[in-house]
């Protein structure tokens, strides 16, 4: 996308993306924006740039979440039990891996992205508060889970004002979350047990996610060989 600065539109849209990077900075100290040939421009190719890395981190993070629950938790009886294909975004329509998604248009692919975003904003609250209700939950699992929910914000954001920099605002549909049953119960290993499943999840959401974003950088930022 070109930007020209002698229209009005393309001064609000150049604020509005300012606006949303402001947002992003408190997640992540990247420039605003990039200095070449001493101006600053490219807002739209520093999201996607920051997204991508962002959303790496992110994956990373997840993953080192599940194993570090997984460790701690290994002694809870059917821990493993739960398959990870039932999870509330199973059903959603999109790219199962990289090779898929380098075939699927860059809109749809930030789409796809943006939908599992969207989908995880109330559930990663509920498994934040879920875990502090956990007796003795290390302290690493808090921190890296309430670290995980800011960055998964700061993407989010990024992402959605892409979509509608792109789009235009739509209508957005999240798929229904309703909270586990599961979640609430009573007995603890329960509750440990679904924890475990939704990280489980969030674990295969967020490697997806770190795809989508990362392939769209690419394409974006026109890098070759990734
Ligand atoms: C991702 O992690 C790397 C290595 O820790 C760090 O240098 C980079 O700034 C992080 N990216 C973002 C956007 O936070």
């Amino acid at each position: 996308m070109q930007l020209s600065l002698t229209q009005p539109s393309s001064w609000i849209l150049l604020l509005l993306l300012m606006t949303n990077l402001l947002l992003w900075k408190n997640a992540a100290s990247v420039p605003m924006c990039a200095m070449r040939n001493a101006r600053c421009f490219t807002f739209f190719e520093d999201t996607f740039e920051l997204a991508g890395s962002l959303s790496h981190n992110i994956s990373i993070e997840v993953s080192e979440l599940f194993t570090e629950f997984e460790k701690h938790y290994s002694k809870v009886p059917g821990l493993r039990d739960k398959s990870p294909t039932r999870c509330h975004t199973s059903f959603l329509p999109t790219p199962e891996n990289k090779e898929q998604a380098r075939h699927t248009h860059y809109e749809a692919l930030l789409k796809s992205g943006e939908m599992i975003l969207d989908a995880w904003e109330s559930p990663l609250d509920d498994l934040v508060s879920e875990l502090s209700t956990i007796k003795n939950v290390p302290d690493k699992i808090i921190s890296k889970v309430t670290d995980i929910k800011k960055k998964i914000d700061a993407v989010q954001k990024g992402v959605n004002s892409l979509m509608s920099t792109m789009n235009g605002d739509e209508e957005k549909k999240n798929p229904a979350w309703s909270r586990l049953p599961l979640l609430q119960s009573d007995n603890e290993d329960t509750r440990i047990r679904s924890s475990y499943g939704m990280i489980s999840c969030l674990d295969n959401d967020f490697k997806k996610v770190d795809i989508y974003l990362n392939v769209l950088k690419c394409y974006m930022l026109k890098i070759d060989n990734c």
